[in-house]
């Protein structure tokens, strides 16, 4: 199958700085890929690599087989940009029906502009948006004209509770549809909720890339936490400054048979599978 994004050893100096150094990226129609990292990790620089925005210092990258920053590679894909701004004087129906010719595609705005709260904007020059919704705008236009890739940079840093959501919600169905997505975001939820992949970078270089459900797989950790009343055995950590006692656990019946025949007196038992960002941070250290 072609590939959205093939992408082999790619990297790129700024004079004394290497932003990118030796990454590999793949991505399939239908699948969508996150991007991770603390600031300045490489992840936007990377994103412009893919994009065809800079030139790669070294490396191949190939968008549905063409080079990228080709025409034809620049038609497949939308793009939202970390910052993006507009002249003042332009409206967003012009820059969607600007955006949605480039795929070669009739407009089908009605659902983005419901997403992303866009109707009663649409008309109006930009000058005077506040900053939220100058970035509704910036994510509408990478899915105008339905492009075959999406690459979007933290797309709702910035966006109410809401807008997060139909983002997600919009970002799912893209995918579920065909749509190849590449995303960075410094929510880990989002990710959780979005992503089939992800791929972890720091100081340029991929220190981690997997499946989600792989590596669920081989993290069956749970979180426990519980109040003990009374004395509480040896092996129980001691409790936390809201009163609870917290432990993981590869076997969470185990610890709770445990404490159950030993008649520790404890309530309000919870039990948790580990969050995204935990289970990075057991595996980081794996690395
Ligand atoms: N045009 C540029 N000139 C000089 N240095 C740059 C330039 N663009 C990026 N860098 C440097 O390259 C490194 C990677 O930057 P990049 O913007 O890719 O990080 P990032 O992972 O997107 O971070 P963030 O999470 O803050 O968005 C940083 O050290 C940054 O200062
Ligand atoms: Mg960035």
């Amino acid at each position: 199958m072609l590939q959205a994004i093939e992408a082999r050893g790619l990297a790129k100096r700024f004079g004394a700085v290497t932003a990118v150094e030796g990454v590999d990226l793949t991505l399939a129609p239908g699948e969508a890929l996150g991007l991770l990292g603390p600031n300045g990790a490489g992840k936007s620089t990377l994103l412009s690599l893919v994009t065809g925005l800079r030139p790669a210092d070294r490396g191949e990258i190939r968008i549905f087989g063409h080079p990228a920053g080709s025409e034809a590679a620049r038609k497949s894909m939308g793009l939202t940009p970390q910052s993006a701004a507009f002249p003042p004087q332009i409206t967003p129906r012009e820059l969607i029906a600007y955006a949605s010719a480039r795929h070669g595609k009739r407009p089908d705005t009605d659902r983005l502009l419901t997403a992303f709260g866009l109707q009663r904007l649409i008309d109006r020059r930009m000058a005077g948006f506040s900053g939220g919704e100058v970035r509704r705008v910036a994510l509408a236009l990478a899915f105008c004209g339905a492009p075959r890739l999406a690459v979007v940079d933290e797309p709702t840093t910035g966006l109410d509770a809401a807008t997060q959501e139909a983002f997600q919600s919009l970002a799912r169905d893209y995918v579920a549809s065909g749509g190849a997505m590449l995303l960075t975001s410094h929510h880990w939820d989002e990710i959780e909720a979005i992503c089939d992949r992800l791929t972890m970078i720091d100081r340029g270089q991929r220190v981690l890339d997997g499946t989600l459900a792989e590596m669920r797989a081989t993290m069956r950790i749970n979180r426990i936490s519980l109040v003990v009343d009374g004395a509480a055995p040896d092996w129980l950590p001691a409790p936390d400054t809201d009163g609870r006692r917290h432990l993981e656990s590869a076997d969470s019946d185990a610890v709770v048979t445990r404490l159950v025949r030993e008649g520790v007196g404890f309530r309000d038992l919870l039990i948790h599978p580990l969050a995204l960002k935990d289970i990075l941070a057991h595996l980081r250290h794996e690395v």
